[in-house]
């Protein structure tokens, strides 16, 4: 397939992009390609990589109001509510709501999820489902798992044992929740156990860390140094961390270079951190997401995750990266052109890198997973949190829209476009 005329994501114009064998095979102006080759016009339309989600949960997902909502609104809250309905689950329950958010994903162009899943059930029923879902969508979406002790490592008797279960059953990365354990001490204990158990099997790492507005939770710390200790440098992953967002300035200046050095990636979860934080705020009330720009600026990866869509914590959501992009240049005010790229890079090319997939990217070689999106720039992508043309996965087409004709009438737009494309 030969994709001209496109605008690309850095801004170039009049681009084509060239498949080959599901993977890109070239990109520059006027290729040329074998006789034969279907072609696709572009537009000048944003042909962007597709979106990743570096921070889900897909066992709770969709199951808003079972068995009732949420009234304080609080994590606690929806830890509790999760454990109401854990012994209601059912493994076809939990794969058919699964099986639906997947379909919702690909159809915005969310192409791969990392998502974390609770081993803090003897049956295991949550990882069973997320493994039979993350092998029937493989062919249209990459979903990653991370074995995730939701009821604390120490302070849930069987967690431990559970969660090298999972990992036994094919869960590829190490979860934790240090500030959800009984104490700082056994939160700083339960990394430890965390990370040497990744070192000795070769795993990735992502940990719920400093979940919440304490400004003395400091497990991001304690993450980074068993990071450097154990020579885990690129594969460890510290999400929410919104306690940074209450530390003590002083301190955060010596902390921030610590996790650069140690390569530790973050993940902010924008829609739920500025819905779940502050809540024991009169005003001012803080907004709880960590400090996003300070540590983009300081060299660290930093992706943002959808965390949550339709569950015991969060009402709304619908696999919208770009409405998570928005909502994240908000909360971290980055309101700049290049400040809302790397908004952008923060569910795409960003949180590729926190899954550890090398083959993403507009780039010659990568998989062809792309999507082209009813904008112009960036900027309007955001803005509009753009209508998805179409969805490639390894360059064969699996979604795709028709353009929406109320973006068409918005100021800004060349009148000149047609807008049809060819299929
Ligand atoms: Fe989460």
């Amino acid at each position: 397939m030969l994709i001209r005329h496109a605008t690309l994501p850095d801004g170039r114009r009049d681009i084509d992009v060239l498949v080959q064998d599901g993977h890109i095979a070239a990109i520059g102006q006027r290729l040329a390609a074998p006789e034969g080759t279907p072609e696709v016009d572009a537009r000048g339309q944003l042909l962007a990589p597709s979106f990743v989600d570096a921070h889900f949960h897909m066992d709770s997902t969709l199951s808003y109001g079972l068995p009732r909502v949420n009234a304080s609104g609080t994590l606690l809250e929806g830890i509790a509510l999760w454990g109401e309905l854990k012994p209601q689950l059912t493994q076809d329950a939990l794969v058919e709501r699964a099986l639906q958010y997947c379909d919702w994903a690909v159809a915005k162009g969310l192409l791969a999820i990392r998502s974390h899943v609770d081993v803090c059930d003897d049956r295991l029923l949550a990882v069973e489902a997320l493994l039979q879902v993350k092998q029937q969508v493989a062919p249209y979406l990459d979903v990653q798992l991370v074995a995730f002790p939701q009821d604390g490592l120490l302070r849930s008797p069987n967690a431990l044992a559970n969660l090298k279960r999972a990992l036994d059953k094919g869960v590829e990365v190490v979860g934790g929740i240090p500030h959800f354990e009984r104490t700082m001490a056994d939160g700083a204990e339960s990394i430890r156990i965390l990370c040497e158990l990744a070192a000795e099997r070769g795993l990735r790492v992502d940990m719920h860390c400093d979940e919440s507005d304490d400004p003395m939770s400091r497990h991001i710390e304690t993450l980074t140094f068993h990071t450097q200790r154990l020579g885990l440098h690129g594969r460890v992953t510290g999400s929410h961390l919104t306690s940074m967002h209450s530390m003590d300035n002083y301190y955060v200046s010596k902390l921030i270079p610590l996790m650069a050095e140690a390569q530790v990636h973050v993940v902010a979860n924008p829609l739920i951190n500025i819905t779940l934080q502050g809540r024991h705020d009169t005003y001012p009330r803080r907004r709880g997401m960590t400090r996003v720009p300070e540590l983009m600026t300081a060299g660290l990866n930093v992706a943002f995750g959808q965390d949550c869509v339709m569950d015991p914590w969060y009402p709304l959501g619908s696999a919208d990266m770009l409405e998570v992009a928005q909502m994240g240049l908000h909360v971290a005010q980055m309101t700049s052109p290049a400040q809302i790229a790397a908004c952008f890079d923060a569910v795409t090319v960003n949180a590729a890198k926190v899954l550890g997939i090398e083959h993403h990217g507009l780039k010659p070689g990568a998989d062809a997973n792309l999507v082209l999106l009813q904008a112009g720039s960036i900027v309007e992508a955001v803005r509009l949190r753009a209508n998805r043309l179409v969805v490639w996965r390894c360059g064969k087409r699996v979604a795709g829209s028709a353009p929406v004709v109320s973006q068409l009438e918005l100021p800004g737009r060349p009148a000149h476009v047609d807008w049809t494309l060819a299929r």
